[in-house]
């Protein structure tokens, strides 16, 4: 594989929790040793949703902190903020003139949201994927790694680019997903549904206390037993692609063997597995504590991202208006 050009991004909504780690930023560790990648804090994205204004520029410096306690490394990899970087609604607003409206309409996300609350449903959570595409195309992203609930998104920023380039010329690669081995976690609170910031109980944060995370593992659903043979219930599924992640492999083995002979113990699973996880989570928790403790570090960290993310998206722009036909004087 040659040299991409990686981008992805995350909402500072809430707490990074092991879905989010599972689907994206343990992918985003690893390609940052073999390619060029941009990470993204999405602000703009996250107040299409209710939130706290007061509060909001500290939940951004706290992604930053997460994503950095989780192995991403500011000077090999562009790590930085969505509004920092203005010409991402600046093309966000060009290639809402090439995007479909009925496209948009379709997507599962808003669909969800519209249907939940119909009556407040913003604009912005319609054109939310037109701010994505932005996102990538701005840096003619080539690499985008997600988890499964972004792939809808990404089709729709191939279609963007493909229209985009059908109007205007050659501009923008068709950027690729990429997934990871787990790209879809489910809640421990209701396996039917995926894990997620905005349903509590459903997450286990990245930065949890060994206290929290024994009581969340704890909670997790399961079913009444395993029977010789039987087929592994959605709930007990899911602890054991965290076995699978984050416990030595021959416990997930040795734990999978009494599944299939019957003789399981839930209790005893979960045990493990809290262990495991909160030996595993130290170390990010700890660099986590040890970045919120100096603000002025993480403000560098946004900065120099900036600095080295603005040019980029400069160049893009500069080239999109001049194929737009926007006047310049
Ligand atoms: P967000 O903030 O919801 O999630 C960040 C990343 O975590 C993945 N993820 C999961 N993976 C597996 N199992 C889960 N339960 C789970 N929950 C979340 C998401 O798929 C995502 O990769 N719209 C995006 C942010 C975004 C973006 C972009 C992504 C904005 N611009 C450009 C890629 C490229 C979002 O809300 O992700």
């Amino acid at each position: 594989m040659g040299e991409e050009v990686v981008f992805s991004g995350i909402q500072p909504s809430g707490r990074i929790h092991v879905g989010n780690y599972l689907g994206a930023i343990k992918n985003w560790v690893k390609l940052q040793d073999q390619h060029l990648c941009y990470y993204c804090v999405v602000d703009y994205h996250a107040i299409t949703s209710p939130y706290e204004p007061g509060a909001f520029s500290q939940a951004v410096l706290d992604a930053v902190a997460a994503n950095v306690a989780a192995g991403l490394d500011p000077d090999r990899s562009v790590i930085f903020v969505q509004s920092q970087v203005p010409e991402h609604t600046e093309l966000c607003w060009i290639l809402g003139a090439v995007t479909p409206a009925g496209e948009l309409q379709r997507m599962t996300q808003y669909k969800d949201r519209a249907r939940v609350r119909r009556e407040v449903v913003n604009a912005g959570v319609l054109t939310y994927p037109i701010l994505q595409a932005a996102d990538i195309l701005a840096y003619k992203g080539t690499l985008v790694p997600i988890g499964e609930d972004q792939a809808q998104h990404l089709e729709l920023t191939r279609e963007i680019a493909r229209k985009f380039n059908a109007a205007y010329g050659p501009t923008f690669p068709e950027p690729q997903v990429s997934f990871s081995p787990s790209p879809r976690i489910m809640s421990l609170s209701d396996p039917r549904v995926k894990m997620s910031k905005s349903i509590p109980g459903s997450y286990l944060s990245l930065m949890a206390e060994p206290a929290a995370i024994q009581e969340t593992v704890a909670r997790a659903v399961t079913d009444t037993g395993p029977t010789p043979g039987g087929e592994m219930s959605p709930g007990v599924a899911t602890l054991f692609h965290l076995l699978d992640a984050f416990a030595p492999g021959e416990t997930a083995e040795r734990f999978r063997a009494a599944h299939r002979q019957g003789g399981l113990r839930y209790s005893e699973l979960k045990a493990v597995l809290a262990e495991c996880l909160i030996e595993r989570l130290e170390p990010i928790r700890r660099r986590y504590r040890e970045l919120m403790a100096r603000p002025e570090t993480l403000k560098d960290i946004v900065r120099h991202g900036t600095a080295r993310a603005r040019p980029a998206a400069c160049a893009t722009l500069e080239e999109v208006r001049e194929k737009v036909g926007i006047l310049k004087v």
